[in-house]
């Protein structure tokens, strides 16, 4: 697969092939990456202008560790069939293996991605994150860094609470693990867009998009 380097990452294909990482090399992430990742964060829309949103990176070695717990047992309760017979994993169709493989990597090596971005804000306030988060998604892209949105540290709210001093109006609704990647990037493999869109009735189909190929114009932004 043919990207460009990080700097010259263009829109389009940062969205093509910003699929979710989960394994990560030693490097560290630097301040300005770090920086970058975050200045990206808050040019996302928020309702009112509000901008709510809090951000707590974690690179403390120690405090990484114990988030790396915490994880992980979520995942042996969420995947139980999983940890307790790693062959479940080869009876699951292909796509899937991959996902669930790379997710019962993540959990198991949480603690050596060198950033953990908490991402929060007030109760009920997720939705209002989620431009944030997206934009971190492929700020992250744009500097060659990879990522993945992830939810199972909200299993064990009050223990991430008292480590990380997070005071009670605050809810860390999404963590990121931040890296270097060791898997490939990209590229995103979804539905088609006439499975999941309709025109101007619901459940009509639209011809165009029916004729274009299942892959998307995946091919006008990534050349494999
Ligand atoms: C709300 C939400 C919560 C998620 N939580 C987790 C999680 O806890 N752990 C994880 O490994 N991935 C998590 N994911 C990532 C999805 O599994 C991932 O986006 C999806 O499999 C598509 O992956 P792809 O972009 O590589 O195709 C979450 C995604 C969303 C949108």
């Amino acid at each position: 697969m043919d990207l460009k380097p990080p700097d010259q990452t263009g829109l389009f294909e940062a969205l093509y092939s910003a699929r979710a990482l989960r394994r990560f090399t030693d490097e560290p992430v630097s301040d300005e990456d770090l920086f970058q990742v975050l200045d990206s964060a808050i040019r996302a829309p928020a309702g009112g202008n509000m901008q709510i949103w809090k951000f707590l990176a974690v690179r403390d070695e120690a405090k990484r560790k114990r988030i790396g717990e915490l994880y992980w047992q979520t995942w042996t309760e969420y995947g139980k069939q999983y940890v307790d017979d790693p062959a479940e994993i080869d009876k699951l169709p292909k796509q899937m293996q991959l996902v669930v493989r790379s997710t019962d990597d993540l959990a198991r090596n949480f603690a050596t991605a060198p950033v953990h971005l908490f991402v929060c804000g007030p109760e009920g306030a997720a939705g209002t994150l989620y431009p944030a988060i997206q934009n971190i998604i492929l700020a992250c892209r744009g500097l060659g860094l990879g990522t993945v949105l992830t939810a199972f540290h909200r299993w064990h709210d009050a223990e991430i609470r008292e480590l990380l001093e997070i005071p009670a109006d605050v809810v860390p609704h999404a963590l990121l693990p931040i890296g270097h990647p060791s898997d490939r990037i990209g590229p995103v493999g979804r539905r088609p867009v006439h499975k999941v869109a309709s025109l101007d009735t619901w459940g009509e189909p639209w011809p165009f998009a029916e004729a274009q190929p299942d892959e998307g114009w995946r091919d006008r932004w990534i050349t494999t």
